[in-house]
């Protein structure tokens, strides 16, 4: 089956990475991008776990892709569509290619002439159409509910340390783990962004916080969403865990501008790195966030596969490391 994947605009690059991670995760891959478009092919099976994505509006059917106005209406002519009620939905996406709304009508009654029933109030069925650089079209199948995100800021929670990742970026990340089922480790955990965004798409968890009263406002946050309470005291330099006992490691390092640091900065990148690279099992991802360029100290015991920089403010970039052991 093939699907079209509406990324966001917001962060397009990590939404791409979130994509490609999410299709291999299920093993699906993907076959081209397009601006904010991904098209990708997977067993029927990954549709039970559109609700794990973050930064992608919607995923869609395919029904096919084409390079102009005529061929889609050509494409309109001839599509086989499930029966029902139908409604016709276009998108400019970037750049003005049409107006949106008279190709919704001049496309419904391309259906209706076909004998369709369309119905915009109460469809069966909503036939959604991207004009990215190309122009694609495919059956509504999953809408991401953006507010769950908004719900879970950081300040709405029980527990809020300042610092603290927006939920939907953190979902993001993790879907990037390329994690079915398995353990996700946040050893530096704070207010448990990543554990609970891991909670919630059912997958295991662990974190670690040098903090005793953060670890416990961590379990305030966890229990708060029905979560269990995975989270021990304990230092990311000497973590108390097996070797190659977890499946994905995501975490965000402390910026010290609005975090603190038990021990030396660079003493604290050195053996944190050894430690992942003792407990993460081989070939599975460490993904980490930081304000350093520490690529010469990773490449010792990882392969980076992505290096993405996000501007926070004036003096704060932050980047984002997404590496394979
Ligand atoms: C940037 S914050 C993490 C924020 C977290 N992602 C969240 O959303 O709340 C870094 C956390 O690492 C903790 N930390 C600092 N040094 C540590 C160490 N050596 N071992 C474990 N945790 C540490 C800090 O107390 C802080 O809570």
């Amino acid at each position: 089956m093939s699907y079209l994947f509406f990324i966001s605009g917001e962060f397009e690059e990590l939404g791409r990475i979130e994509v490609e991670s999410f299709l291999r995760c299920f093993g699906g891959r993907v076959l081209s991008f397009d601006t904010q478009i991904a098209l990708g092919e997977c067993d029927r099976e990954i549709e039970q776990h559109f609700n794990r994505l973050a930064m992608v509006h919607e995923v869609s059917k395919h029904l096919f892709s084409c390079e102009s106005v005529e061929e889609l209406r050509k494409g309109f002519r001839e599509v086989s569509l499930p029966s029902g009620k139908v409604c016709v939905r276009a998108r400019n996406i970037g750049r003005k290619k049409a107006d949106s709304s008279k190709l919704e009508r001049e496309l419904g009654s391309i259906l209706w002439r076909r004998g369709a029933r369309i119905s915009v109030s109460k469809p069966d069925f909503i036939i959604r159409v991207y004009l990215s650089k190309r122009i694609h079209a495919g059956i509504l199948l999953h809408k991401t509910d953006k507010k769950q995100f908004l719900l879970r800021r950081p300040d709405l929670k029980p527990f809020f340390r300042p610092g603290a990742l927006l939920p939907r970026m953190a979902r993001s990340l993790v879907n990037a783990l390329c994690i079915k089922n398995g353990i996700v480790l946040d050893p530096m955990c704070g207010t448990g962004t990543f554990l609970v965004e891991a909670g919630l798409m059912n997958l295991d968890y662990l974190g670690i916080e040098a903090y005793r009263e953060i670890a416990e406002g961590c379990k305030t946050n966890l229990m708060h969403y029905g979560l269990p309470r995975n989270v021990v005291v304990g230092d990311v330099k000497n973590m108390p865990i097996e070797d190659c006992s977890v499946d994905g490691i995501t975490t965000d390092f402390p910026y010290l501008q609005s975090t603190r640091s038990l021990g030396r900065i660079e003493e604290l990148y050195t053996r944190s790195f050894d430690e992942f690279e003792r407990v993460l099992k081989p070939d599975r991802r460490l993904i980490f966030l930081t304000n350093l360029d520490v690529d010469d100290c990773i490449q010792e015991s990882f392969v980076i596969e992505y290096k993405l920089l996000q501007r926070l403010h004036k003096n704060l970039t932050r980047r984002i490391y997404i590496c394979k052991r």
